[in-house]
Parts: C-alpha cells; structure tokens; sequence
C-alpha cells in the first residue's frame, strides 16, 4: 500500500472508531490534530507520512481511558498497521510518536525525540488550549463527573506521571495543572506562535469565571 493510501484508510478506521465519542477527544479532535500537525509538519520540513499517521493514531487508546496503560494506544496502533502490511520500522516510528505526546504532570520533562513527535505533541497540544480547549476541558470533567469549580481544592504542581494520574480535582484546576503551562513548552515556532492567542483567551475566561463567582472578593491564592 503506497503512504497516502496507508494515511486515508487510517483516517477512515479512526473516524469509525471516534464519532459521537463524549469527552472531547471525539473524532473532530483527531481530525484538527491532524490538520494542524500537518500544516505544522509541512512548515517544519518534517516527514509528513509519520506526522500523519502519529497524529491519527495518537488517541487509539489512550492511558487515561485505559486504566492507566501507557502501552495500549502502541498495542493498537500496531495492530491496526500490521493489519495494513506497514514495514515493521515504520510502525516502531508512529508507535514512538504515540507513546511521547501526552502530558505527563507540571514536573515531568515530556520533551519529544524526533521533529516528528515534536509536531504532533505541538498540534495536540494546541487543541488543549483556548476556545477548544475550554470547551474539551469542560467535556472531559463532565465526563468524569467532576466539579467545575471549588474553593477548597487548590491546584497542585505534579512532580510524577502517578501523581498526575491520580487527580481528581475540580476542572479549574485543570488549567493551572496544565493548560496555562503548555504555551511555554510548544517545541516548534509555529506551535509556539498559534498558541500566543489561544493562550489569552484561556487566561480572560479563568478571569471572568472567578470574578463572577466570588465577586469583588478575591478567590484563594
Ligand atoms: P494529552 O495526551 O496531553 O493528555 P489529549 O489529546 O489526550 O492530550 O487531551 C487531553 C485533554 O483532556 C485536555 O486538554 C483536557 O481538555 C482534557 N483533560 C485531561 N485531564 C483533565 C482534567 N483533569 N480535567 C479536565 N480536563 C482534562
Ligand atoms: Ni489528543
């Protein structure tokens, strides 16, 4: 199978897989993810068969869904490559992109290996961020069946991926945790440039959110 056919009938088997999925990593997320680290990748010069393929299969399964297991979305996304006849190196390359793009706690250097990963870790990232990520935030809390917001849980730094995996913490917390802190880790120019905007308005809606909740009286530091 030539790549550009490998690339569409991944994009058709992870549409199947994602539509009408509930806590904003739906298929529309795949498909901006995608986009993104295509127009990414493109500027970047990097290799846009991995960029794409990464970018498609980066929420196969992911640990969060998975009780934890950071092996399940490379489990899958081989299956499904090997499925297709994919060369064998390739599949390790997308499999290595999956298992560096997520976020792993404030204290844990998740800095990418390859362009590759780098494009598609800046590509997801900036689908986390301002108007989409509010709303993706908000639809991952709702479906955990967090609290939106509470007073009495502060945010917390994690310094370990166990840690941050524990959290339970109200959504708002989520965005000290981590939203506010990705603009500053973007690995490329055109990532970091995209997510100056989106970074803003993130911050004018926590703003708005705590004045409208507590008023004039200042929310805990
Ligand atoms: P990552 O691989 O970095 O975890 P994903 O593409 O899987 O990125 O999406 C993570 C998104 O899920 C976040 O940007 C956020 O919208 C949502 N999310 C994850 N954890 C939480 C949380 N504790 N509270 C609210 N939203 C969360
Ligand atoms: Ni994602």
């Amino acid at each position: 199978m030539k790549a550009d056919e490998l690339v569409a009938v991944t994009a058709q088997h992870v549409e199947k897989l994602f539509a009408g999925e509930g806590s904003g990593h739906d298929w529309w997320h795949i498909r901006r993810v995608w986009q993104n680290a295509l127009k990414i990748g493109t500027l970047e010069k990097a290799d846009l068969t991995l960029v794409q393929l990464g970018a498609l299969l980066h929420d196969i399964a992911d640990w969060k869904f998975h009780a934890g297991d950071e092996e399940a979305g490379p489990r899958a996304a081989t299956e499904w490559l090997q499925a297709q006849q994919a060369p064998e190196d390739l599949i390790e390359q997308v499999c290595q992109i999956i298992r560096e793009v997520s976020f792993k706690g404030a204290g844990v250097d998740t800095t990418p290996s390859t362009l590759e990963a780098k494009v598609v870790q800046d590509a997801d990232r900036l689908d986390a961020i301002g108007a989409i990520g509010i709303g993706r935030a908000f639809a991952y809390g709702g479906y955990k069946g967090r609290e939106m917001y509470s007073p009495d849980h502060v945010p917390l730094l994690h310094a370990s991926f166990e840690e941050y995996k524990k959290n339970q913490g109200p959504t708002l917390n989520h965005f000290y945790e981590k939203l506010f802190l990705l603009k500053d880790r973007l690995n490329t120019p055109a990532g970091q440039q995209l997510a100056q905007e989106r970074h803003a308005y993130m911050q004018q809606f926590v703003q708005q959110f705590l004045t409208e909740w507590h008023g004039e009286e200042q929310p805990p530091a």
